[in-house]
């Protein structure tokens, strides 16, 4: 470990991100618009999980990371959080194949064994079944909480600190980056949320330290192709000087 700068940070190509990140929100509020029940509203939300995931690879980006269930998404009701677990369900039976077929590895962050043992189970084959591809990558947040990464990382260096001699002066910045779920992920380059609201919500907290934030007002059902477009160019017209002139 050094406590060399990160230089990860000092820029890939400034027209194109390599990895995005979405905060999904808006489905509540585009199902009232519609005059339907919520889940109407996460149902086409996980019809813009399809669209954008496609758009994103035609567009060449290395990897979208997604905030599906957020470690405080139990607060919702249970038959929200049921509905949630079976959408996510139905996602990856149904779109599995075409995930495998079109070269994507699909990665999950978050502590995912705290839903059903079913869901786990779907979820450790799915990203077994892609662990091969070479493709982009397409990250999905499932009980997902930044602190609660950050927390891990800093208990299992102390645990290194009393077991295996590690030095305290030894943990800088990188010693903590590798041992974030996000470690073998493009650095972040932009997060988008969509709905208007302007909160990172506990989401990727430390990647984020040099990304590009976009919030658009855009409800996450609606968001397409063309509004990812649109988020792009947004981010090639932005400077990014990651602390320098
Ligand atoms: C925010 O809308 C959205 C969520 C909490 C869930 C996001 C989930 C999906 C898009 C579907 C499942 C995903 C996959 C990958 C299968 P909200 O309910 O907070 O909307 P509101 O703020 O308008 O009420």
């Amino acid at each position: 470990m050094s406590s060399a700068p990160i230089l990860e940070t000092t820029a890939g190509d400034p027209e194109r991100p390599r990895h995005v990140a979405i905060i999904m929100d808006g489905n509540g509020r585009w199902a009232k618009r519609h005059h339907q029940p919520r889940l109407f509203g996460h149902k086409a939300g996980v019809e813009a999980v399809r669209r954008v995931s496609r758009a994103a690879r035609e567009l060449g980006i290395e990897a979208l990371t997604l905030y599906a269930f957020s470690s405080e998404n139990w607060r919702r009701p249970e038959q929200e959080v049921r509905d949630l677990m079976g959408l996510l369900r139905h996602f990856i039976r149904s779109d599995l194949a075409e995930l495998v077929r079109e070269n994507v590895r699909l990665r999950v962050i978050g502590d995912y064994r705290r839903f059903s043992a079913d869901v786990a189970d779907l979820v450790d084959d799915a990203v077994a079944r892609t662990a091969g591809n070479t493709g982009s990558l397409l990250a999905i947040a499932l009980n997902y909480g930044s602190r609660a990464e950050i927390a891990n990382a800093a208990r299992e260096l102390a645990r290194r600190v009393r077991d295996d001699g590690l030095q305290p002066e030894q943990i800088d910045a990188p010693a903590i980056e590798a041992l974030l779920e996000t470690r073998d992920l493009p650095p972040l380059d932009l997060l988008i949320r969509t709905s208007g609201e302007q909160r990172l919500s506990n989401f990727l907290l430390w990647q984020a330290a040099y990304a590009e934030l976009l919030f658009v007002d855009t409800l996450w059902p609606d968001f397409d192709a063309a509004t990812l477009r649109e988020a792009i160019a947004a981010f090639g017209r932005r400077q990014r000087r990651f602390g320098g002139l």
